[in-house]
């Protein structure tokens, strides 16, 4: 389970391990932009403000991925349990 704290709206979602951030976020009724939804394209990308992603997609740099300050939540996931996105 994560927790993903949405600092725009001062949203908490939780989703579980059976589906991605992204639908979870729709789930909770976030409309976020998506097109390939495996990780190849960037529409979905959004930026992390807090916590640590775990980048499953074929997109980002190494260098992207070494920050961690951007992150693809239509298969990216978290280490650890919570996740800030500037959502
Ligand atoms: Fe294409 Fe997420 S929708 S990378």
């Amino acid at each position: 389970m994560v927790r993903l704290h949405l600092a725009r709206s001062g949203r908490f979602i939780d989703v579980g391990p059976e589906v991605s951030l992204l639908e979870g976020l729709r789930a909770a009724g976030v409309d976020h932009p998506s097109s390939c939804e495996q990780g190849f394209c960037g529409t979905c990308e959004c930026r992390v403000l807090k916590g640590v992603p775990d980048h499953r997609d074929t997109l980002l740099s190494d260098e992207e991925r070494a920050r961690g300050d951007v992150m693809l939540p239509c298969v990216s996931r978290a280490k650890g349990n919570e996740l800030t996105l500037d959502l």
